[in-house]
């Protein structure tokens, strides 16, 4: 009795320490990578190389904090396939060196910075720490990982200033949960239909369609919306070579572009990933690419051959891949926003605190039922190579070894490496076909030290930055484990809301149940550390969670991995040097834009241009001073500025090679499409940077630009987009395509 008053008297001071209210700063930044003839990360397949970009691809980040001077966490989302503890490093790096002498930089670390990819399948990889994660891109890409990394601190930043800007200021933080029934589908329900029928009972469908969302607003103004909603960023499929932030950065794009058409510019919307590692956006299901029949039902698989059924997405006949992108990007935006607009729960509390460890994932011991049981070396089983409906890795298995990527000799030589029997018996039941944690030429092939990291805002808000795409089922399992704790432990209110941001920090494939390891869908074959990988990760959060009250219960901090970045195999060659089509300038323009448009065309030209690996050669010709390699110009007056540039959605720049050095650039303006566009006169812009290489003189960049000659807009004459053609110069609608009305 004596201790229930007591109970009750601390709980109400803490109700009055707890009316303190949390505070946020929201930030976004570009991270578009290096393009143009460089492997895309995600299909893991040869010859799927960028050469322009759709829309650029951002980190947006996400300060929580109680007041200026207490602890803080800061949760990044970025458009990235993975994600790159060398890359993170450098962003600190750089975060810190933005800061200068601003003692607010030590508020910022590696363990409360958590990077989370979104495992959009569209950018350029390359980044990626561990050899298996570079085979494709032929090793490091230059480039790539500095993209990410200045991005990543330049969002941080800014989102420091918005915080202390708006510090004074009433911050209203909610939490509520999204809902969406088409965003997505489970792509291997044979190996969910595997977990316990009680414990799939408890959830009806075998995919999140609930997920969180938070929002921060002053008083009316909504400032930012973070949300983490599990689908494979592959609405976009493996044929795709321009950068794209495939549905999540769609989904980010349509809300912001929204906000900023509303007046509200700086209004940031992360879509993070979470529990995706079985969840597809190609919503009308497989398909097999020889019949196109449905796939057989439970397998997957077009009379018994996986790799024959390819799944699609929601737009595939009418408009394609991108439409596809658009529809569930859209879906997304539109469950986020409804949370937003309604009456969502006040985050509450006022505790922000985080824990961070390196721990060895195949070290660890895992109590199962009172037996130890010990996780194994990584390993990739046979399954990987046969891929899932939204693609294969063919390119990485056996059959791949004959490939011209001298990379794949590695694999040649060293796929013959034979797991030692105990770490067969310690993967049973999966068929290895790599044995990645015995393989170390040249460095690790996967990794084994990973960061954990778990983070704690107010009483209704714990954040799990887990380094793995983790299926539907074992993403709920670690949730609902880490929620158990940290409400009996008081840190959470019993209605708090625990998310899972996936892929964080760093990239170690996937995480099954054991359940579903037994069936060894691709999923499970990408689970490395065993059977017992997830019991794993549920161990180590869960003391993790205790720890924020017992900290007795505290994992040890650990030592990161080895930094052997500065052994990085980088075989990527590089651009020789740029000449004009025979007869042009650089700059020329090839094939001039319709003379006159309107709304809902799709308006092209044709450039002669340069390699854009050497850079778009004006970095600040974009919108708000960004970079671009192509513009919109509206005419104002007697001056041309700038109305639209390569980051919307709205335009495209594709880059072809012309014969061994010269080079065309496409670029097409779909118009009116998210950006409305007034009547009047445009033309495009076209920036690049030639390379030439002198004897003695070595390489020289030089700057080239050319323009379009105008064109006139004036809108839909029936307001019903009948001209929805791609126009190019003669005027004569070519392509049918589905755009926008
Ligand atoms: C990719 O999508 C396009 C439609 O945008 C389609 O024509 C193509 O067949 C798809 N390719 C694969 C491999 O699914
Ligand atoms: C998908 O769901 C969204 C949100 O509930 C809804 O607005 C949209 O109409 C749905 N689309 C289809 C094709 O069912
Ligand atoms: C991690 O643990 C494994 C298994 O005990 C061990 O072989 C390996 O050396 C450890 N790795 C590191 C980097 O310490
Ligand atoms: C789904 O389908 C495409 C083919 O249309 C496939 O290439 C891709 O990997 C899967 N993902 C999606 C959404 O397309
Ligand atoms: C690779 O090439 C060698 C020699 O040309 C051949 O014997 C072998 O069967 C090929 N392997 C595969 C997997 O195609
Ligand atoms: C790793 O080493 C590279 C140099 O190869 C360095 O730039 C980077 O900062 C290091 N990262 C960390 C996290 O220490």
């Amino acid at each position: 009795m004596f201790r229930l008053i007591l109970a009750t008297i601390v709980a109400s001071c803490w109700m009055a320490v707890s009316s303190a209210q949390l505070i946020a700063g929201v930030g976004s930044a570009d991270i578009t990578p290096p393009i143009g003839e460089l492997n895309m990360m995600g299909y893991a397949a040869l010859g799927q190389d960028s050469r322009g970009i759709h829309f650029r691809l951002k980190a947006r980040a996400f300060i929580f904090a109680s007041s200026l001077t207490s602890p803080r966490f800061v949760y990044v989302s970025t458009d990235t396939a993975a994600m790159s503890l060398v890359a993170k490093g450098m962003a600190i790096t750089a975060l810190h060196s933005m800061f200068g002498s601003d003692p607010a930089a030590s508020y910022y670390s590696d363990e409360n910075i958590l990077l989370s990819a979104t495992h959009g399948h569209s950018g350029t990889g390359g980044y990626n720490d561990d050899f298996l994660y570079q085979v494709t891109s032929f090793g490091v890409i230059p480039g790539s990982r500095e993209a990410i990394a200045n991005g990543v601190a330049a969002a941080i930043y800014a989102a420091h200033h918005d915080l202390v800007q708006n510090a004074g200021s009433p911050n209203t933080l909610a939490i509520g949960q999204g809902f969406c029934d088409n965003c997505s589908i489970n792509r291997s329900p044979f190996a969910y239909n595997n977990n316990p029928a009680a414990e799939r009972a408890k959830y009806g469908v075998d995919h999140d369609q609930y997920f969180p969302v938070v929002t921060v607003k002053n008083s009316a103004r909504l400032r930012g919306v973070a949300s983490w909603m599990p689908v494979h960023g592959t609405s976009m499929n493996e044929t795709n070579e321009l950068v794209s932030g495939d549905n999540k950065g769609a989904a980010s794009y349509f809300f912001e572009n929204d906000q900023r058409k509303a007046g509200n510019p700086s209004f940031v919307a992360a879509f993070g990933q979470s529990n995706a590692g079985d969840v597809s956006p190609n919503t009308s299901g497989g398909r097999c690419t020889d019949t196109g029949a449905p796939c057989d039902g439970t397998a997957s698989s077009c009379g018994g051959k996986y790799q024959k059924c390819i799944a699609r997405g929601p737009g595939y006949e009418e408009g394609g891949m991108r439409l596809s992108t658009k529809l569930i990007g859209t879906y997304q935006y539109h469950a986020a926003k409804a949370v937003a607009e309604s009456s969502a729960t006040p985050m509450t509390g006022s505790r922000v605190d985080f824990r961070h460890a390196y721990v060895n994932m195949s070290n660890v011991q895992v109590n199962v039922d009172g037996q130890m049981i010990k996780t194994c070396l990584p390993s990739m089983g046979s399954s990987f190579a046969a891929g899932t409906i939204d693609g294969t890795a063919t390119s990485l298995s056996a059959q791949g070894a004959n490939s011209s990527n001298p990379f794949l000799s590695f694999i040649r030589d060293l796929i013959l490496t034979t797991p030692t029997p105990e770490l067969t018996a310690c993967q049973l039941p999966k068929p290895i076909l790599l044995p990645t944690g015995m393989l170390n030429v040249p460095y690790p092939w996967q990794p084994q030290i990973l960061p954990l990291q778990l983070g704690i805002i107010g009483s209704k808000l714990a954040i799990i930055g887990l380094p793995a795409e983790i299926t539907t089922m074992a993403g709920r399992r670690l949730r609902e484990a880490v929620l158990n704790v940290l409400v009996a432990d008081g840190v959470l209110d019993k209605d708090a809301t625990v998310a899972v941001a996936g892929l964080s920090n760093t990239y170690a494939s996937y995480t099954s149940t054991f359940e579903e390891y037994e069936i060894q869908s691709y999923e499970a074959a990408s689970t490395i550390y065993g059977p017992r990988t997830l019991d794993a990760y549920i161990q180590l959060f869960t003391q993790m969670a205790h720890s924020f009250t017992d900290p007795s219960a505290a994992v040890p901090k650990g030592t990161p991995p080895v930094n052997h970045s500065a052994k990085d195999l980088s075989l990527v060659t590089p651009v020789v040097l740029d000449a004009p089509p025979i007869g042009k300038k650089f700059g020329d323009v090839t094939a001039q834009p319709i003379a006159a448009a309107v709304v809902g065309d799709v308006v092209t030209a044709q450039f002669a241009c340069a390699h854009p690996r050497n850079g778009d050669g004006n970095h600040n010709a974009g919108l708000n001073g960004g970079p671009s390699f192509m513009t919109v110009e509206q005419l104002q007056g007697n001056n041309w500025v700038t109305f639209l540039d390569d980051s919307v959605w709205d335009t495209t720049y594709a880059w072809y090679r012309d014969g061994v050095a010269a080079s065309l650039c496409n670029v097409e303006w779909w118009v009116g499409e998210t950006i409305p566009v007034p009547s009047g006169t445009y033309r495009f812009r076209l920036y690049g940077m030639a390379k030439a290489s002198v004897p003695i003189v070595g390489d020289i960049f030089t700057p080239i630009s050319g323009a379009s000659n105008s064109f006139t807009v004036s809108p839909s004459k029936t307001g019903n987009c009948p001209n929805n053609r791609r126009r190019g110069a003669s005027g004569a609608p070519t392509t049918p395509i589905k755009t926008f009305c």
